[in-house]
């Protein structure tokens, strides 16, 4: 039996996902060998810690948390294999998630994490880090949620040098998209309409403007394509200003329009826009649905669907990261 201690810092929807994805697998994981404890959690209002792994449920049902150690102080103090990273991500300067990561990695703790923006702003510097110290960083749930197409990259088509990617990689934009198309709404009431829902991020412009996106296409293109690209090589253009009569016009031509992330790594080109797709396109997905298309120089054209977003579906890709790293540290 493989006993992983994991921390938790950040406890909103994806921290509390994965606890409950811990309580719930918890069977299943120890028939496969793998005993995996919570040792602490930690917010920015505090943190619960037991160095023998927390009651999850009593932790997940407080109001208040016990400590008021903060992230750090965890990250030094408490003995723990993996430092899961979950809080919000900021492309600025990568904080606070980057200056947690990077704190962990130097303590030779490993690190498994859904935050894109440490990735996106200093990609080279955390993977220096972590060889220098021998600990691993998983980072599969940065993009496209539960898609695993980092580790669908590096564990299964090792041999292939990716071309191109292609792919819708935000669930607010395609579903806003979508109900505009089927359901004849206009951009406000389909934005409102994924607002209510709770699938918009706090603050929509990260979604509709592309950002969100183009954060995506760096860490793509900087980790599974040997390319060096920063944010601002990317060509971002977002989805407000499409109409429903683009959309009606679209369908005409048995079209619609989806918010594309492509990179071109001979073109040296990175690009977020809305483009007309032909509905029996394999990047036609609807919904939340996220896609990625890659051509690589082998296997050709591979086209993957999922979930993109979500605490549940992303605690998947967490949680093979954790088990991976468990599997080649401990
Ligand atoms: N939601 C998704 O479906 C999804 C999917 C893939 C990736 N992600 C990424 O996963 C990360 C977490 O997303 P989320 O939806 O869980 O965001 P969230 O609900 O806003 O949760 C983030 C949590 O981190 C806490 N936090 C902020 N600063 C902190 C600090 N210095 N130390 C400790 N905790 C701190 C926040 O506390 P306060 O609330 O008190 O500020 C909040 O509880 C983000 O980077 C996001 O981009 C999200």
């Amino acid at each position: 039996m493989k006993e992983i201690k994991i921390s938790i810092v950040g406890f909103g929807s994806i921290g509390r996902g994965l606890a409950r994805e811990v309580i719930e697998k918890r069977d299943f994981l120890l028939r496969k060998g793998y005993d995996l404890k919570v040792v602490a959690v930690v917010d920015k209002n505090g943190s619960e810690i037991d160095k023998n792994g927390l009651d999850l449920a009593n932790v997940l049902d407080k109001n208040e948390f016990s400590y008021n150690k903060t992230a750090l102080d965890v990250i030094y103090e408490i003995k723990q294999d993996i430092m899961v990273e979950c809080t919000p991500s900021n492309i600025t300067d990568g904080n606070p998630g980057l200056s947690h990561i990077l704190a962990a990695l130097n303590s030779k703790i490993n690190v498994a994490t859904s935050n894109k923006g440490p990735f996106v702003v200093a990609y080279d510097k955390i993977m220096e880090s972590a060889n220098k110290n021998n600990v691993s960083v998983g980072y599969e749930a940065t993009v496209g949620g539960a898609i695993p197409i980092v580790n669908l990259v590096k564990s299964n088509i090792r041999a292939d040098k990716i071309l191109s990617i292609e792919g819708i990689l935000n669930g607010t934009c395609n579903y806003i998209l979508t109900r505009m198309q089927k359901e004849e709404l206009d951009y406000d009431e389909a934005l409102s309409e994924a607002k209510e829902l709770g699938i918009a991020e706090t603050d929509e412009s990260y979604d509709v403007e592309g950002i969100d996106t183009a954060s995506k296409l760096v860490i793509l293109a900087n980790s599974l394509m040997d390319m060096n690209v920063k944010y601002t090589d990317v060509e971002v253009d977002g989805i407000t200003r499409i109409t429903q009569e683009a959309l009606m016009l679209a369908e005409e031509i048995d079209c619609t329009i989806k918010l594309i992330g492509e990179i071109n790594k001979d073109e040296h080109l990175l690009r977020v826009s809305p483009r007309l797709v032909p509905f029996n396109h394999p990047l036609s997905v609807g919904g939340t649905l996220n896609v990625i298309m890659l051509n690589t120089d082998i296997a050709g054209e591979i086209t993957i669907t999922g979930k993109g977003a979500g605490s549940k579906e992303t605690s998947s890709a967490i949680l093979s990261d954790i088990i991976n790293i468990a599997d080649e540290r401990l």
